[in-house]
C-alpha cells in the first residue's frame, strides 16, 4: 500500500506493525467529515491563489464526484489504507491524478483529524439531542396524561409520603434537560476550527482559515496551533455529558425493572420491548431497561478511557491520539441508542393506577399529614406533633391496624387537639395535592411544571439545528 510518507524510507514496513498503525477500520466514519474539510480547504487554497484555480475546480469537482459515489456504494474505500485521510487522497488521486497530491499543501493529517472529528462531532451531538428532545417531549406528555395517578414516593426504598406519577416522570425531564444542555455547551466549545494549525506550528503558505470555517460552518477558530491539534478536551466533554445522560438513564432504567417486578407491578411493558426466557414460559423481562442499565458502565469506561489517554501527553500531536476515536464514536452511539429504546420502552408502557393506589393502603406514608394538621389546624409546634403522630403508628403497628381505619375519637384519645378535618388531610389524593409548593407534587403544582417544562422544551427543540 502506498502512504502518504514513502519518501524517507527504503524497507517496508512490518506486517503487524501496519496493522497496529492502521485507523481505517475505525475512523471510517469519519469520510464524510473528511471530504467536506478538503473541500473547504481546497477551495480556499485556490481563491488565495496558493493552486491555480483550474487545479481547485479539479480537486473540488473529484472530492464531490467521491462523496456521491461512496454514498450511493458505487465506490468503496481501500481497505489497505492506513487511515480515512489517506483512503480519500488515494481515491482522489484516481479520479484526478497527480493534482490530487497539491490537496494537502497547508495542512497536515494533524490539523486534518482534529477537524473531522469536531465536524462529525457537531453533526453526531445534533442528532443526539433531537432523539433526546423526543424522550423528554414523551416524558412531559405521559406526565400529563396520568396527571391523577398516585404512587408512595421513596426515601431509603421505604414509603415516605404519596406522590403523582406525573411529578417522578418530570423528575427525569429536569434531569435530562440538563443533560441536554451539557451537550450544548460540549457542542459551542467543539465548534471552533483547528484548521491551519498544519502539523503544530501554522503554515508558511497565505491561508484565509476565517473563509473556511464559514465554508464548514464553524463559529470560531481555534487560536493556537498546538493548542489545535493537541487537545482532545472536546471530546472529552461530550463524553463527560453522556456518562451523565447514562446515569440518568440507568437510574430511570431501574425503576422500570423494578416497577414491572410482580411485587410492585406498577407498569406491565409492552412486548415489543420485552423478551422470554429459554426456560421459564412465564418470563416477560425488561431486558432493554436492564441492558440501558449496563451499558451506562461502558459509557463510563470511554470517559475514562479518553481522560487516561491524554493524561501527560507532551504537546502537541501523539499518536496515542488516534486511540480517541473508538470511545468517542461508542459513548455517541451508545448514548443515542439508549435514548431511543427508552423512548420505546417509555411509550409503550402501561401504568396500572389500582395497583399503585392499592400499594399506598396501610402504608403510613400519610403520617406526615397528621402531624401537619395538628401543627397547623391546632398550633402544636411541629416537634411535639411528629411525637404524637410516632406514638399513633407505633400503636397501630401493635394492634396489627392502620391509619386509614382510625375514627376522629381514635386519634384524639392521642391527642385532644387533633382539628376535625385531620381525617381527611390522610387520603393519598389530599396529601399530594396539599403539597402545593412551587416544584412539589400538588395537582396544580404538577400543572405549573408542566407549563415550564413545555416551554423549556420548545426553547431547546428551537436551538436543536437541522439534521
Ligand atoms: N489516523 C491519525 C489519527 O487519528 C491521523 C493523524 C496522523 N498524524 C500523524 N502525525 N501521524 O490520529
Amino acid at each position: 500500500m502506498a502512504t502518504l510518507w514513502g519518501g524517507r524510507f527504503e524497507g517496508e514496513t512490518d506486517a503487524l506493525v501496519w496493522a497496529f498503525n492502521q485507523s481505517l477500520p475505525f475512523d471510517r466514519r469519519l469520510w464524510r467529515a473528511d471530504i467536506r474539510g478538503s473541500i473547504a480547504h481546497a477551495r480556499m487554497l485556490a481563491r488565495q491563489g496558493i493552486i491555480a484555480p483550474e487545479e481547485g475546480e479539479a480537486l473540488v469537482g473529484g472530492l464531490q464526484s467521491l462523496e456521491a459515489d461512496l454514498a450511493s456504494g458505487a465506490a468503496t474505500l481501500p481497505e489497505e489504507a492506513e487511515d480515512i485521510h489517506s483512503a480519500i487522497e488515494a481515491m482522489l488521486r484516481e479520479r484526478v491524478g497527480t493534482v490530487a497530491g497539491k490537496l494537502h499543501t497547508a495542512r497536515s493529517r494533524n490539523d486534518q483529524v482534529a477537524t473531522d472529528v469536531r465536524l462529525w462531532l457537531k453533526d453526531e451531538s445534533a442528532a443526539l439531542r433531537e432523539e433526546l428532545a423526543r424522550l423528554r417531549a414523551l416524558l412531559v406528555e405521559m406526565a400529563e396524561a396520568n396527571i391523577d395517578l398516585v404512587l408512595p414516593g421513596r426515601t431509603h426504598h421505604q414509603h415516605a409520603q404519596p406522590i403523582r406519577l406525573a411529578h417522578h416522570l418530570l423528575a427525569y425531564f429536569w434531569m435530562l434537560s440538563r443533560d441536554d444542555g451539557r451537550f450544548a455547551d460540549a457542542a459551542r466549545r467543539a465548534d471552533a476550527l483547528p484548521l491551519g494549525a498544519g502539523a503544530l506550528a501554522g503554515t508558511p503558505f497565505p491561508i484565509d482559515r476565517e473563509f473556511v470555517a464559514a465554508e464548514l460552518g464553524f463559529s470560531s477558530l481555534c487560536e493556537n496551533s498546538l493548542d489545535a491539534v493537541a487537545d482532545r478536551d472536546f471530546a472529552i466533554e461530550f463524553c463527560a455529558a453522556a456518562a451523565l445522560l447514562m446515569q440518568h438513564l440507568s437510574r430511570l432504567a431501574e425503576e422500570i425493572v423494578l416497577w414491572s417486578a410482580p411485587e410492585f407491578g406498577f407498569v406491565e411493558l409492552a412486548d415489543a420491548v420485552t423478551t422470554g426466557s429459554s426456560i421459564m414460559p412465564q418470563k416477560k423481562n425488561p431486558d432493554v431497561a436492564e441492558l440501558i442499565r449496563g451499558k451506562t458502565g461502558r459509557v463510563y469506561g470511554d470517559l475514562f478511557t479518553l481522560l487516561t489517554l491524554l493524561k501527560g501527553l507532551v504537546l502537541a500531536y501523539n499518536k496515542d491520539m488516534q486511540e480517541d476515536k473508538e470511545p468517542l464514536f461508542d459513548a455517541c452511539d451508545t448514548a443515542r441508542t439508549c435514548v431511543s429504546l427508552m423512548t420505546r420502552l417509555l411509550a409503550g408502557a402501561k401504568f396500572r393506577p389500582d395497583v399503585m393506589r392499592a400499594a399506598l393502603r396501610g402504608d403510613f406514608s400519610t403520617a406526615t399529614d397528621l402531624a401537619d394538621a395538628l401543627a397547623s389546624g391546632a398550633g402544636v409546634p411541629f416537634r411535639e406533633a411528629h411525637e404524637v403522630v410516632g406514638r399513633l403508628v407505633r400503636e397501630c403497628l401493635l394492634q396489627g391496624t392502620i391509619l386509614e381505619n382510625l375514627t376522629l375519637d381514635d386519634l384524639r384519645r392521642h391527642d385532644a387537639r387533633f382539628p376535625e378535618n385531620a381525617l381527611a388531610a390522610i387520603t393519598p389524593e389530599a396529601s399530594a395535592d396539599a403539597r402545593g409548593s412551587r416544584g412539589g407534587t400538588g395537582r396544580e403544582a404538577i400543572f405549573e411544571q408542566i407549563v415550564r417544562a413545555r416551554s423549556v422544551l420548545e426553547g431547546a427543540a428551537a436551538a436543536v439545528p437541522p439534521p
